[in-house]
Parts: C-alpha cells; sequence; structure tokens
C-alpha cells in the first residue's frame, strides 16, 4: 500500500511526549468547542449497536459515547499506541486495536456506526470510506468530525491571528510546539470535505449531510449505507 503523506504529520503531531496532555490541550485550544461538536456526533448515535470510533486517540469520544448512549458496544482503533495507553488508563474495559483506519482488523458487516474526530485531514479519504463501508452494517451510519477553514474573509484572518498565538504558545509547550506550528497549514491545504463528499456518494452512500459548526471552523459530515 502507497503511505498517505498524512502519516508523516501523524508521527510527527502525536506521540509518548504529549499523549498524557491531549485532554487539556484539545480543550483548551478549542476553548471548550471539542466537547459540544462531540456531543453533536453523539446525537446521530440515536440508537443501540455496535460503534467503532475511528482514530479514538486517548478516548474522549469513546467515553462520551459509553455515558450517554445505553446498550452501546464501543470499539476504538487508533494508529498510535501511546494514545492508546492513555485511553485504556481511563477505562479498563475498553475494547482498542492498535492499527490503521486504511486497513481495518474488522470481518465485514459488523458495526451499525463508525464515528470519528479529526482524522480525515490525515488519511486516504477513498481508502477509508471504502473500508467503513465493508465494515458497516446494512442501514449503518458513518460520522466524520475535522477541523476546517473558515470561508468568510474576515474569520479568517481571526483564524490566522489566532494560529499565530498558537506558534507562539508552541514555545513554551515543548511537547506540543509541531503541532501548533504546522497544524494551520494542514487544516487549510486538507480539502477532506469535498473529498469525502464525493467519496461517500462515489461508494454509494445515502443522505450525505455535511454541517459546519462554530461559524465554519468544523464540520460533521454524516451518511447512512443502504
Ligand atoms: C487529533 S487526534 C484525535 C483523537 C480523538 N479522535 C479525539 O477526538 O480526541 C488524531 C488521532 O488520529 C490518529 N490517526 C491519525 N492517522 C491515523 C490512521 N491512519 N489510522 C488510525 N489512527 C490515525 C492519531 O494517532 C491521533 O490519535
Amino acid at each position: 500500500m502507497q503511505i498517505h503523506q498524512g502519516y508523516g504529520n501523524v508521527r510527527k503531531f502525536f506521540n509518548s511526549e504529549n499523549a498524557s496532555s491531549y485532554d487539556s490541550i484539545v480543550h483548551f485550544t478549542t476553548f471548550g468547542r471539542d466537547s459540544s461538536w462531540k456531543k453533536q456526533i453523539i446525537n446521530i448515535i440515536t440508537n443501540q449497536g455496535s460503534v467503532l470510533d475511528l482514530a479514538c486517540g486517548t478516548g474522549i469520544l469513546s467515553s462520551m459515547l459509553t455515558d450517554n448512549v445505553v446498550m452501546m458496544r464501543v470499539i476504538g482503533l487508533d494508529l498510535v499506541f501511546d494514545y492508546l495507553r492513555i485511553a485504556k488508563k481511563k477505562r479498563k474495559n475498553f475494547l482498542l486495536t492498535n492499527g490503521t483506519a486504511e486497513i481495518l482488523p474488522y470481518k465485514c458487516e459488523c458495526f451499525d456506526f463508525v464515528v470519528s474526530s479529526y482524522l480525515a485531514k490525515y488519511v486516504d479519504i477513498k481508502r477509508v470510506v471504502d473500508e467503513c463501508w465493508r465494515i458497516l452494517n446494512h442501514d449503518g451510519t458513518i460520522v466524520f468530525h475535522d477541523f476546517t477553514y473558515p470561508k468568510n474573509i474576515l474569520l479568517q484572518n481571526f483564524w490566522r491571528a489566532y494560529f499565530v498565538i498558537l506558534k507562539m504558545m508552541g514555545y513554551l509547550v515543548k511537547s506540543w510546539r509541531v503541532v501548533f506550528h504546522e497544524l494551520c497549514q494542514v487544516i487549510r491545504t486538507s480539502g477532506w470535505v469535498a473529498q469525502m463528499t464525493e467519496s461517500l456518494e462515489e461508494r454509494g452512500f445515502k443522505n450525505v449531510s455535511c454541517k459546519y459548526y462554530t461559524f465554519g471552523m468544523a464540520a460533521i459530515i454524516s451518511a447512512i449505507k443502504p
């Protein structure tokens, strides 16, 4: 398999040095919006069943799903072992897999939902969509969430100014320096919303919907496998 360039960023961004501070950093740097975006994901998960939290990281979304949706079997998968270690520390009963989203180690049609937060900009979206299609049951739902670059010019100025501040903070917080310096460019050049929408429709998913949040600084795409 050809290695997607996002792997390089993932290896630079997420490691043993910043795994333990990830939860606080994501909360602080998004001004708490991370929780409300994840609540929007959970609102789409209406009924019971099995859910794969793709790129579960330290298990923030998996924990919220376990706490908020009854009769839900949650499984998490992530590329970075040090992040999974933090997830496991939070809840001993988490079912976790160390692997890549592009080749899922699960049998066909075994999940009712696939959810994912902040993965889309690092992966070959078409491959991930194909894999999600394979592992989802009929009537299964896919939900992807990530940052987006706002379309409004005023908001773009605000957004860029914010990343200048983050870059400066990177000089103080060594373990997050590379992320604070490079995330801005990764988000701006990602194009994940258009790619995901196109890949979902091409693959045959129905009810493809995209909603923007926080003045266009994040988006959630959902769709159903017929
Ligand atoms: C910003 S963190 C998000 C973690 C978690 N989803 C959350 O919302 O808190 C991005 C995560 O994506 C994971 N990741 C990136 N590329 C991946 C891939 N190809 N397969 C599996 N996980 C991947 C990283 O290891 C990291 O834990």
